[in-house]
């Protein structure tokens, strides 16, 4: 994996963004794996500026986002849906019916072999940004005793639940998410996996310096050819 460590969320921002605009220059029509939580926000409006000043467009890009709430509408002000549009789906060009997004109301069995087909349909996923929780999970995948494989239906963990609740005003905070699997994360060409802060430091050791194992679903991008690994020095401030 290569490991990059810079000064602060604004200046990986810009790098991730410089490496997506490169990717779309090559490709235009390439597939991107899109993830939501705070950390990739200063990527999202770093392309937002970019297609601002015109050195960018998103026309012909094709997205897939990793996971979903499940039992939440999709246009629910908290549903990631909502989020990718307003981080960045209604910022730059995209054409909406190229926007790739697991329904969590669906049936899960049946959702999966939806997604895993539209992805293998568009050529696969060239590059998959990603983030990762406290706990070591990548999307929603949660410790667990076996890594997944296609995308399914999970409880979220109580850690993930109090690190999300703070935006559930209205509603309870979801008890279960749909997320694409590690398996399916995994066979995206090229993976970019931005990690910010302190509170990320030990997952963040955990993901690179230890062993392979389900119990860090992040430590599976050990066995995958193609990583980068953007920290802060916080985040990175327990390696050795
Ligand atoms: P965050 O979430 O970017 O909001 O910290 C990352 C994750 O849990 O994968």
């Amino acid at each position: 994996m290569n490991v990059q460590i810079l000064d602060s969320k604004t200046a990986i921002g810009s790098a991730v963004c410089g490496l997506i605009c490169d990717k779309i220059r090559e490709k235009p029509d390439c597939v991107l794996g899109l993830a939501t939580g705070a950390t990739p926000v200063p990527t999202y409006d770093a392309l937002a500026a970019a297609y601002a000043q015109g050195t960018v467009s998103f026309r012909n890009v094709r997205t897939f986002n990793l996971d979903e709430y499940c039992d939440l509408p999709k246009t629910h002000k908290n549903s990631f849906y909502t989020f990718m549009q307003a981080q960045l789906f209604s910022r730059v060009d995209m054409n909406p019916a190229n926007i790739g997004f697991l329904d969590g109301n669906a049936d899960p069995a049946a959702e999966s072999a939806r997604y895993t087909a539209a992805i293998e349909e568009a050529g696969g996923i060239d590059l998959q940004l990603l983030g990762i929780g406290r706990n070591g999970h990548i999307a929603f995948n949660e410790p667990a005793d076996a890594f997944s494989q296609e995308s399914f239906r999970v409880a979220l963990t109580e850690s993930t639940r109090i690190a999300n609740a703070g935006y559930f005003d209205d509603v309870p905070m979801p008890r279960y998410a749909i997320t694409m699997g590690v398996g399916l994360i995994l066979r995206a060409r090229q993976l970019i996996m931005i990690a910010t802060g302190e509170s990320k430091a030990a997952a963040v050791k955990a993901m690179l310096e230890g062993p392979v194992t389900p119990q860090c679903p992040a430590s599976a991008l050990q066995t995958h050819p193609d990583v980068l690994v953007f920290l802060d020095p916080a985040a990175a401030s327990l390696l050795s």
